[in-house]
């Protein structure tokens, strides 16, 4: 049984770069991320890694309804986080069309959008995407995750470094989101792994 909160550390998504550096992690290799909705973690990814591309992949129609339990008190409701939904219409910093995404992430020339279904994706070749290092996990609840973590296992890669938005370690009420699909991913494929990071965001270094 995977012990999912060795640690209560949070792991900031402005300070992978440290991590990796502190932990000496010699991850060579581009980022990936699920869950792109305002372009805020992406922008944050791209000036962190300005040498390396950074793919961001989402559909921006918001979260499905989950087959788990929802926590109370989370917003994980069907639609939620979906580009132009009328609950964000008066919040600023939500943009209101994929083409405010996009506007928002113009500068940032190290960053490919990716806009698909993460249940659908096809190989990761045909998105342009080779060796990745460092992974972005934000779509919050188990399905998409479990879609997420397999389309990580289809990438080239030995070593990465991940990071779970709602890793949520030592809250029963979210046990069966990120942490699950994680424990049973790395079950299946029996990767090595070290949890460095098992507070409300979970930070993961796995090798193969
Ligand atoms: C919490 S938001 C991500 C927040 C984002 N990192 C930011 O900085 O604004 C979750 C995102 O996951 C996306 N998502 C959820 N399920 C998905 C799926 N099956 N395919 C693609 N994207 C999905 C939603 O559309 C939503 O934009």
């Amino acid at each position: 049984m995977i012990d999912t909160s060795p640690n209560q550390n949070r792991c900031e998504l402005n300070k992978i770069k440290d991590y990796i550096v502190r932990k000496r992690y010699n991850l060579s290799g581009d980022v990936i991320e699920f869950g792109t909705f305002t372009g805020s973690s992406t922008k944050t990814l791209s000036l962190q890694f300005p040498d390396r591309k950074i793919y961001t992949i989402d559909h921006f129609k918001g979260l499905e309804v989950t087959n788990k339990n929802v926590p109370k008190g989370s917003d994980w409701i069907e639609s939620a986080f979906a580009i132009g939904n009328p609950l964000y219409e008066n919040i600023q910093s939500i943009p209101k069309t994929i083409d405010e995404v996009k506007e928002k992430l113009k500068g940032c020339s190290n960053v490919e959008m990716i806009i698909e279904d993460v249940h659908k994706l096809k190989n990761p070749s045909d998105y342009g995407i080779s060796k990745i290092s460092i992974c972005n996990v934000d779509v919050d609840i188990y399905e998409p995750t479990v879609s997420a973590l397999e389309f990580l296992t289809k990438c080239e890669w030995s070593e990465i470094f991940i990071r779970f938005d709602d890793w949520h370690g030592g809250e029963p009420e979210y046990d069966q989101h990120e942490r699950l699909a994680f424990c049973e991913w790395i079950e299946k494929y029996k990767y090595d792994y070290e949890i460095t990071h098992g507070g409300y965001i979970g930070g993961v270094y796995v090798k193969r």
